[in-house]
C-alpha cells in the first residue's frame, strides 16, 4: 500500500518558525474550510505538540482563527483523570481549550473503568459528528501526530494489537512496554484523514526521523515503526521537523 498523495517535508531552522509556519497553515485551511460541519482536528497528545498548542493562542491566531468552526478531538489518551499530569486532554486543555472556549471538543473518557465500552461511546461519537459515508471510516480534516523514539504514534505501539485493527476507528490497547492501556485511534480513521500532520522536533528524534523516512518498505518496516502505517488513502501527509530532529536526513 503506497501513498497514494505526496510526502510532504518541511524543516526549520528551530521550533519558533516551525510553529508560526504550522500556525499559519492551520489558519488558512480553518479560513477556507466549507460546509456545514466545523473543520474537525485529531490532536496529537504527549509533550511536543503543546508550544504548537500554545502558539495558536497567541496574536494573531488567537482572533484570526474561527474558533467557533473548530472541533477538536483526540488522537489517543492516557487511562487517567482528565486532570491527571499524564492527561493528554489536560495539556490541551491548559494550552490551548481555556483560551478559545467557542471551539468544540470531544474528550476521550479514557478514565473509565470499562475502556472497552467508551471507546465505543468515542466511535458512535465520531459516527455521528464526521462520518460523511455510512461504510466508509471518518474524515478528519486533519489529523496532528507525534512520533515516539520507537516509531509509535497515538498510542499504536510496535508489536500491540491496535496496529491490525482495521474494523473499529477507536481501541483500548494493551501497550506491554509501558505496563498500561491506553484508547487510539486506529489506522482506518488516521489514513482516511484530509490531512495528517506529523510533528517531531530535537535531537533526540533524529534516529527515529533518519530511519522512518530513509525507509523504502514503509508497508513492512510499520511492524518495526508503527508512524510508518499511516498512509493517507487520499489525503497528504507533511513532516513537520525542526533541524535538529532532521539532522541526519541528507
Ligand atoms: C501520547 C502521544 C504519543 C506522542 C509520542 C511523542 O499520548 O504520548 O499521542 O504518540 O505523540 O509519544 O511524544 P513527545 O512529543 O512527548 O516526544
Amino acid at each position: 500500500m503506497t501513498p497514494a498523495m505526496p510526502v510532504t517535508r518541511k524543516i526549520f531552522p528551530d521550533t519558533h518558525p516551525l510553529f508560526l509556519a504550522m500556525a499559519q497553515e492551520l489558519r488558512s485551511l480553518v479560513r477556507e474550510h466549507r460546509g456545514e460541519r466545523p473543520f474537525s482536528i485529531a490532536l496529537a497528545g504527549g509533550s511536543t505538540p503543546q508550544r504548537f498548542y500554545e502558539q495558536l493562542v497567541r496574536p494573531p491566531f488567537k482572533e484570526q482563527i474561527l474558533w467557533k468552526q473548530v472541533a477538536f478531538y483526540f488522537g489517543d489518551e492516557r487511562c487517567v483523570s482528565p486532570d491527571h499530569e499524564d492527561s493528554n486532554y489536560r495539556m490541551a486543555h491548559q494550552a490551548l481549550f481555556t483560551h478559545v472556549p467557542e471551539a468544540q471538543v470531544f474528550r476521550m473518557e479514557a478514565e473509565a473503568p470499562d475502556l472497552d465500552a467508551s471507546a465505543a461511546a468515542y466511535e458512535a461519537l465520531m459516527r455521528q459528528h464526521l462520518i460523511r459515508d455510512q461504510d466508509r471510516a471518518p474524515v478528519f480534516d486533519l489529523v496532528l501526530l507525534g512520533i515516539g523514539n520507537d516509531g509509535h504514534t497515538a498510542s499504536l505501539f510496535p508489536q500491540t494489537t491496535a496496529l491490525h485493527e482495521q474494523e473499529h476507528w477507536v481501541v483500548a490497547n494493551d501497550v506491554p512496554q509501558l505496563n498500561t492501556r491506553r484508547m487510539t485511534l486506529t489506522y482506518p480513521v488516521l489514513n482516511a484523514a484530509q490531512r495528517v500532520w506529523i510533528l517531531a522536533t530535537g535531537i533526540s528524534k533524529r534516529h527515529i526521523i533518519a530511519d522512518c523516512l530513509r525507509s523504502h518498505t514503509p508497508q513492512t518496516d510499520a511492524a518495526r515503526w508503527p508512524i510508518l502505517g499511516v498512509q493517507p488513502s487520499s489525503g497528504n501527509l507533511i513532516w513537520w521537523l525542526d533541524r535538529d530532529a532532521a539532522s541526519l536526513l541528507v
